[in-house]
């Protein structure tokens, strides 16, 4: 399996920092690998940027599998994982199952949300030598049992749930955790206390690496911009214009001629 392209990522914790951004289709994936992306996910925030869904709870395993074989076939240098779509991890079995269904589509480890509580599957996941990361913190999975988006670790009970949750993920022997809209003190306290690379979104500077969802960055899908994103571009400004520009073009009367 890829534990090579896993272990690498592990390795750069207290090293490099690391840069994870998502892709969704052939075309995105192949420019992040020609910018040195050493991670590359495929998220089931597929579903908010470019199904259309109001969030990634409507996120389906056939979804999943046709974006990761697009983005497989650009064949990244970096590793290629992807998420567990909701409810599709509730028992070890199912865990595995889909995994293997994921990695059978091109993805070289998985990604699911949790800590303690989906512990075994996290570990049979691993057992079946499947590459895991983790996910802490705010869990959009979770949005419609909690009633929204809301930062984790402001207050004592979460920030010791988390920390326990961290230590669980990394001593089952995840790659990497991506720590999700929590409070930079408790992000950084769980990033000295764990082995491998924290991934913050939303989550302060100090975690071992940051991802972002790759519309967010170019800012293409809408003219909502999360807070936690820094800088974000304009290219959909660029893109209607484009269209507008071609369209003024066609329908533009003609010259006759002879
Ligand atoms: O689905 C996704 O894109 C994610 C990242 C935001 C971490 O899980």
């Amino acid at each position: 399996m890829n534990e090579k392209k896993s272990e690498a990522i592990r390795q750069m914790k207290g090293r490099q920092r690391v840069a994870v951004l998502t892709a969704y289709d052939y075309p995105t994936a192949h420019l992040l690998d020609k910018a040195g992306i050493p991670f590359i996910l495929v998220g089931d925030s597929v579903g908010m940027v470019v199904l259309g869904y109001p969030d990634t709870t409507h996120v389906t395993m056939a979804e999943m599998e046709h974006h990761v074989r697009a983005v497989a076939r650009a064949k990244p240098q970096g590793i290629l994982a992807a998420d567990l779509p909701y409810c599709s991890y509730e028992t070890p079995e199912m865990a595995v199952k889909n995994a293997k269904r994921l990695v059978a589509a091109g993805a070289e480890a998985v990604k699911a949300e949790g800590g303690i509580s989906i512990l075994p599957q996290v570990r049979a996941i691993i057992d079946a030598g499947i590459p895991f990361c983790g996910h802490l913190g705010m869990l959009p999975q979770s949005v419609l049992k909690e009633g929204g988006y809301h930062v984790k670790g402001k207050v004592a009970t979460e920030r010791q749930t988390l920390l326990e949750d961290a230590k669980a993920l990394a001593d089952a022997g995840v790659f990497a955790m991506v720590l999700e809209l929590i409070t930079p003190a408790v992000a950084r306290e769980i990033t000295k206390a764990v082995s491998v690379p924290t991934i913050g979104i939303g989550a302060g500077d100090d975690c071992d690496g940051e991802v972002l969802v790759i519309t967010d960055l170019w800012g293409s899908s809408g003219d909502y911009v999360p807070r936690h994103v820094k800088k974000s571009w304009n290219l959909r400004k660029q893109m209607s214009e484009a269209v507008v520009e071609w369209k003024q073009g066609v329908i533009a009367p003609r010259s006759p001629t002879l």
